[in-house]
């Protein structure tokens, strides 16, 4: 598995693994309820997806193994992951690990001491084991129960 920047050529692929992954993975949070995944899945469409490539004050990163695209992760530069969704074909295999490292690795380098993201249901417990915290009340997202806004001081383990 490589973990590369995404260009608007891996779009259609990237938006496959996003839509998977909310629907089959973030049970959790949408609890099957089509109103919550009509409202999260509204902006996932290859176009939207290939405009989160352009590098424009962002960076998209995929893992990629045999061609396939495993897992997608963005960052609005400096300092805030906006996606990491992984196939569900991956989950377990340490791909989102890695991306997140990666994700952390880019806001260093552009200058960043601390990151944050607003956690799943789903992925909170995994977030908490990688060094982040809660920082202030959960929030409902797209009608969801909650969402978790969630910092790491960077360069301090894990
Ligand atoms: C939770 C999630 C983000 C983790 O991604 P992943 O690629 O599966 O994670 P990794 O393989 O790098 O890490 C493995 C985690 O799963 C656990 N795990 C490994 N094998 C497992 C198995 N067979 N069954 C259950 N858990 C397992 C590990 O213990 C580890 O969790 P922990 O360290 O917190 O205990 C992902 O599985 C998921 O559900 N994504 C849905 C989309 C989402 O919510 N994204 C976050 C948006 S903010």
């Amino acid at each position: 598995m490589i973990i590369r920047d995404a260009t608007p050529d891996d779009a259609a692929a990237a938006c496959a693994v996003v839509r998977a992954s909310i629907i089959e993975l973030c049970l959790a949070d949408h609890r099957g309820d089509p109103d919550i995944l009509g409202r999260w899945l509204a902006n996932k469409t290859p176009e939207t997806v290939a405009t989160w490539a352009d590098g424009q004050g962002r960076s998209l990163l995929v893992a990629v193994e045999e061609g396939a695209v495993l897992a997608v992760g963005g960052l609005a530069h400096p300092n805030e992951i906006t996606v990491n969704y992984v196939s569900p074909q991956a989950r377990f295999r340490g791909v989102s690990s890695a991306l997140v490292a990666a994700l952390e690795q880019r806001a260093i380098a552009l200058g960043a001491q601390e990151i944050a993201l607003l956690s799943t249901e789903t992925a909170h417990r995994f977030y908490l084991a990688r060094g982040y915290v809660d920082v202030g009340v959960p929030v409902g997202k797209f009608g969801t129960a909650a969402s978790y806004p969630m910092r790491k001081v960077l360069g301090r383990a894990p």
